[in-house]
């Protein structure tokens, strides 16, 4: 049920810039935005004091393991642990058991995630089973709001397959995700190629593994004319591409995921599957080109890539363990504490900019204004604080940002005009 609330005394910060005000928000939407507003009847106040009044974020890439892996996460705990990270909505990865491959699957999920506490869209898989053999029915999927399809977990091998999936997209008006990975080139790699890998005596995967798949994709562009965006780039040689496509007005669209600017390969000395991830954590210099890259629009946006599992699979031998790590509830404060960019341009990379790419930009990431749908976060951006595995929502525990100080919280939370988190607690 839509409240009616008032955020008081915060700082507005939104496509438009940034600007002092209150808010009002009933029946889902907000209804006045300026200074020192009359509070309606009845109206719950938020104290936003201090604190950033900005659209709520948009994760453009969330694995909710509903269905069929629901002892790592569900819809419900995975769209509570977004609110709690200041989203407002999820793209839900397809690689559930079953996949997202067909049109009733797609509505199984819309299903929960209508019950959820942020909105929940649903990304369709390219192929059949993500076997990369067959296209699904991606006109009955789209047919049910499907924007995004993509095989992430594994990438489309076929580039003949991969040709003609981006003509039936474009056909269809939405938009195919790559994740970058050329199976046999990556076989059998359990991190990075590189020093660190030969030194623990772990086989790695190549930088060239993904770049190969990166440029490929961009040839493919090119010949189609069908945009593609690429998932969880992790090196300087996709950014370098990425930054040359766009040069040459190619319409490719890229996300980074927080691990892949906050960690490199040197963390996986410890042998500790929790700093396992597909693509790997790589070097410093990947490293550096990725921040790059968000700072100068390479990259349109942070996509978490929360990948959760249960601690008995995280606790297997290195190269026996799944790869993936917890986002939701760390990647604003990661990329507060990390990037070294104005908060303005952080928001963009983790709300308005992936809103676009999911074709949500209806209902999210939109202006803080009058008239627009009600979903916004608060944020203060000074508040420090640690992060406790045993403190999240998430059903996994997975995140290898345990102990880490941070700085810029997410006060409140609200979703389709509720306050779903409140002073940083979930009420949902
Ligand atoms: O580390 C990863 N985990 N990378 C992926 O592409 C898939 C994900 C998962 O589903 O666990």
């Amino acid at each position: 049920m839509a409240e009616t609330l008032v955020l008081r005394g915060g700082r507005i910060v939104d496509v438009n810039g940034t600007r002092p005000a209150d808010v009002i928000v009933a029946g889902g939407i907000v209804t006045a935005v300026g200074a020192d507003l009359e509070a309606p009847a009845g109206a719950t106040a938020l104290d936003a004091t201090g604190c950033v009044v900005a659209p709520g974020l948009v994760d453009l890439h969330t694995h909710l393991r509903e269905p069929g892996r629901e002892e790592a996460e569900t819809v419900e705990t995975g769209a509570r642990a977004a609110a709690l990270g200041g989203y407002t909505a999820v793209v839900a990865m397809p690689n559930t058991e079953p996949a997202v491959d067909s049109a009733a699957v797609v509505a199984q999920v819309q299903d929960l995630g209508r019950r959820a506490a942020v909105e929940v869209a649903v990304a369709g898989a390219i192929t059949v089973g993500r076997r990369g053999e067959r296209l699904t029915p991606m006109a009955e999927m789209a047919a049910l709001g499907v924007h995004l399809f993509t095989d992430d977990g594994a990438g489309v091998q076929d580039a003949g397959l991969m040709r003609r999936a981006l003509e039936y997209a474009s056909g269809l008006g939405v938009v195919l995700a790559q994740h970058c990975e050329d199976n046999a080139l990556a076989a059998g790699g359990q991190m990075h190629e590189g020093a660190w890998a030969s030194r623990l005596g772990i086989p790695g995967q190549p930088a060239e593994a993904e770049e190969l798949m990166v440029a490929r994709d961009i040839a493919l562009c090119r010949l189609t004319g069908a945009p593609v965006h690429f998932l969880h780039l992790s090196t300087a040689g996709s950014v370098a591409l990425v930054r040359a496509a766009k040069a040459a007005g190619l319409p490719v669209t890229a996300e980074a995921a927080p691990h892949h600017f906050t960690l490199t390969d040197e963390s996986v000395a410890s042998y500790d599957p929790v700093f396992k991830v597909n693509p790997p954590l790589r070097g410093a210099t990947d490293v550096e080109a990725v921040r790059a890259g968000l700072a100068d629009g390479t990259l349109d946006a942070i996509a978490t890539d929360h990948a959760p599992h249960p601690p008995e699979a995280k606790e297997l031998p290195f190269d026996q363990a799944p790869p993936g790590m917890l986002g939701l509830e760390t990647a604003l404060a990661l990329a507060l504490s990390e990037l070294a960019l104005p908060v303005e341009a952080v928001l963009a990379l983790l709300s308005w900019r992936p809103a676009r790419i999911a074709g949500l930009g209806a209902t999210q990431g939109g202006p803080v204004a009058a008239g627009r749908p009600a979903n916004l976060c608060v944020i203060d951006p000074e508040a420090r604080w640690v992060v406790d595995p045993a403190r999240m929502a998430s059903r996994s525990r997975n995140t290898p940002y345990a102990g880490r100080e941070l700085t810029g919280r997410v006060r409140h939370t609200v979703a389709a005009g509720v306050a779903v988190v409140v002073d940083g607690e979930a009420r949902r």
